[in-house]
């Protein structure tokens, strides 16, 4: 992929909208987009081991010649950094630099970073702007948008954490091109999301061996985002829960698991297969239609089966359905037409518990 004009994604929040910048190449201008946006000269940079080795450089060349004095800040790569100890360290090393509540933080990597670097941002001097720069498929098309931040507790996922919504998101999908495979892929799983929920036609554009026309891609699934946060900013409101459209199953199944042998979109990927299944039981989708966005799954390599040695009991124990639920009915996003989804509420159990055993064939 070459690089090409940016394209703005408007995000129209009402207290305070933000920009999102997409364009191959444009990690070397992010200094001049924050300066544009930002009057004071201290900024953290906060990354991971894997991303400074790689794209550091070029942010800090960038925001030294914007006239920012930059300090880096790195964490360890890997869902381990999302934690609270960590938060406290970065805010250590923030106030042993000397940043006060006029310093603004760049966010520079994958979903962990975005998410831990957003949650010091909102609680730094009770909150300072944060800008957020995605590397990954998964932070640019949906971690990087939408102002969710926070880090896991040894009880679960995600159980600490505030809404901060980042001052501006500047997307280079050229950084994706040192992602590894199996990275890349996974945040596929979000895009195939993003198209049942929203965009049927996108389907028909997703090929695995196709990088030139990232740049549209990742802005079109921005502007799904965007739109859908804009609509309902903080889940109150059900539309934003239309995101979580595979991830019952999903997450239940990156659970039972034990975290680290799927990563969350290869999970996504099966409960997205679940789901579908459900809709042509539940909601009249077609099985032509489930079936043709399971065959775009497995082209990302994604895998779409329940393996053997997981049990079922698990996978419902981890959506917190066992033996007490029969009966039991349970919030589920179905789709009856590819491109629309809907929230049911009554959904059982033993529906999940068939559709958990579909998944094994
Ligand atoms: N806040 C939200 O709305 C939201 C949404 C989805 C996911 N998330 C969170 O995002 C996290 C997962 O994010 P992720 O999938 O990006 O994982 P990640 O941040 O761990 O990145 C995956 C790996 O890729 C490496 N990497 C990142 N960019 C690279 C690049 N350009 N080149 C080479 N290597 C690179 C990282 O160092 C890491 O090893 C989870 O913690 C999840 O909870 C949050
Ligand atoms: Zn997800």
């Amino acid at each position: 992929m070459s690089a090409s004009e940016p394209v703005t994604v408007e995000v129209r929040l009402a207290r305070a909208p933000y920009c999102v910048r997409v364009g191959g190449g444009i990690l070397a201008a992010c200094g001049g987009m924050i300066r544009a946006l930002h009057a004071g000269n201290r900024v953290a940079v906060v990354t991971d081991a894997n991303v400074a080795a790689i794209h550091l450089p070029v942010v800090m060349e960038s925001l030294a010649a914007a006239g920012f004095e930059a300090v880096a800040i790195t964490v360890e790569a890997g869902e381990t950094s999302k934690r609270l100890e960590c938060a406290g360290q970065v805010c250590d090393a923030m106030i042993a630099a000397g940043l006060d509540r006029s310093a603004l933080l760049v966010a520079l990597g994958g979903g962990v970073v975005g998410d831990l670097a957003g949650f010091v941002a909102a609680i730094y001097y009770r909150g300072i702007p944060c800008v957020q720069i995605p590397t990954t498929v998964v932070a640019q098309v949906d971690s990087s948008v939408g102002g969710k931040t926070g880090v896991n507790a040894p009880g679960g996922k995600n159980l600490i954490g505030a809404f901060h919504q980042p001052s501006l998101v500047i997307i280079d999908p050229l950084t994706l091109g040192t992602l590894p495979a199996r990275d890349y892929n996974e945040g596929f799983a979000e895009i195939i999301k993003h198209a049942v929920i929203r965009d049927a036609e996108m389907l028909a554009v997703l090929d695995p061996g196709e990088r030139a026309g990232l740049a549209g891609l990742i802005a079109r699934n921005v502007r799904i985002k965007a739109a859908i946060v804009a609509a309902d900013e903080r889940e109150t409101g059900g539309e934003r829960a239309l995101l979580n459209f595979g991830h019952t199953i999903g997450h239940a199944i990156e659970q039972a698991a034990g975290y680290g042998r799927f990563r969350h979109g290869e999970a996504v990927s099966i409960g997205l297969r679940g789901a579908l299944l459900l809709s042509v039981h539940r909601a009249g989708l077609a099985q032509a239609d489930c079936d043709r966005v399971v065959r775009v799954l497995e082209a990302f390599q994604l895998p779409v089966r329940v393996p053997e040695d997981l049990a079922t009991a698990d996978i419902l124990r981890a959506m917190g359905r066992d033996k007490k639920f029969v009966g039991g009915k349970v919030r589920f996003v179905l789709t009856a037409r590819l491109g629309s989804a809907f929230l049911a509420s009554d959904v059982t159990t033993e529906e999940i518990e068939a559709v958990v055993g579909e998944l094994r064939g």
